[in-house]
């Protein structure tokens, strides 16, 4: 992946500064708030710890001045979480899993999935998969950072959903490649972080909001229960999309990726509620309300991403960044 364009101050400097060999610098100065800048710049951070970019040092990845700024844009999507994202009333650590079901019963969010389902069209559906391809070409990876924090039944748990979004050893089955199959069965570029430049803060925010918890041990809760949500709220949602696409002409290559969630994730979501969140609430009980945190998060950030989609297409334009700012447009 190359580096995108930048989008304000913050991503002129920094991106300036990557293309260089790494080397300390002072951090730019975060005046005006800008969610556009300060989220891809957050993203552009974390991507040194994934697969980087094509003209980025991978020494860059551990440079102590590019932490600290990316310490400073965390702290400001910590506060911009605090604010979007109430905390849920603290559970009993074994109740833990009753608490996950009813902050997912009691979510409300605009009806993307059934608009995808019976009346988005075809350009409309191919925006949804820009804007997810973000997260599934890299499906998994930013919970896998949990894996070595984790013992017990909770690893066990975490470990048996990894293997299954890996493809249990099969590369045509990893959910990354199946996502591949989609993308090309919609005519859309399947390479890492082709469409980038086309998706807004709020997608970035998706993203980030994994990586911010997998990147900090301290946050292994958080992460978990984000988890936890994204399985929990999979299966409904991907039977539409799958039906969605069937709709639209799309074949059993393309709607495979829907497919297999509907199933893998009705299996996924006990998993991960009764054995991964249940079994670290069990051995760390002070963790129940960070993971409900974390769900919570979820929950939160996902309603977002579908009210600003539903948003732009109620009237009549695009939920994507206009092509003509961007590099490697469809
Ligand atoms: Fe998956
Ligand atoms: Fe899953």
């Amino acid at each position: 992946m190359r580096l995108p364009a930048p989008r304000g101050p913050v991503t002129t400097v920094l991106f300036e500064r990557l293309t260089r060999p790494p080397h300390p610098f002072d951090p730019p100065s975060l005046g005006v708030e800008d969610d556009e800048d300060l989220q891809l710049a957050l993203f552009t951070c974390y991507e040194l710890h994934y697969q980087g970019f094509e003209e980025v040092d991978d020494a860059w990845e551990w440079e102590p001045s590019l932490l600290a700024v990316r310490r400073t844009l965390e702290r400001r999507f910590e506060k911009w979480l605090a604010r979007a994202v109430p905390p849920p009333t603290a559970g009993e650590p074994e109740r833990v899993c009753r608490a996950l079901t009813d902050l997912v019963a009691e979510a409300e969010g605009p009806p993307l999935a059934a608009f995808l389902e019976r009346k988005a069209g075809p350009d409309q559906f191919r925006e949804f998969v820009v804007h997810r391809s973000i997260y599934h070409l890299k499906e998994a990876d930013p919970h896998t950072w949990a894996l070595p924090r984790l013992c017990g039944r909770a690893k066990a748990a975490l470990a048996e959903i990894q293997a299954d979004e890996y493809g249990g050893g099969r590369r045509e089955r990893m959910h990354s490649e199946l996502f591949r199959a989609t993308m090309r069965g919609l005519d859309l570029d399947d390479s890492y972080g082709a469409y980038l430049d086309r998706v807004p803060a709020i997608t970035l925010a998706t993203v980030n909001l994994m990586s911010l918890f997998g990147l900090h041990r301290a946050r292994r809760g958080a992460l978990l229960g984000h988890l936890a949500v994204f399985e929990m709220t999979s299966s409904l949602p991907n039977l539409r999309y799958g039906r969605g696409l069937r709709r639209l002409g799309g074949d059993a290559t393309a709607c495979r990726f829907y497919d297999e969630h509907v199933l893998a994730d009705a299996v996924h979501e006990q998993i991960a509620a009764h054995d991964m969140c249940g079994g670290l609430a069990a051995t760390e009980p002070a963790l129940t309300g960070d993971i409900l945190y974390g769900a919570a998060c979820a929950l939160t950030l996902d309603r977002l991403f579908a009210e600003h989609v539903l948003d732009r297409w109620t009237r009549g334009t695009t939920s994507l960044r206009e092509a003509s700012l961007a590099v490697g447009s469809p």
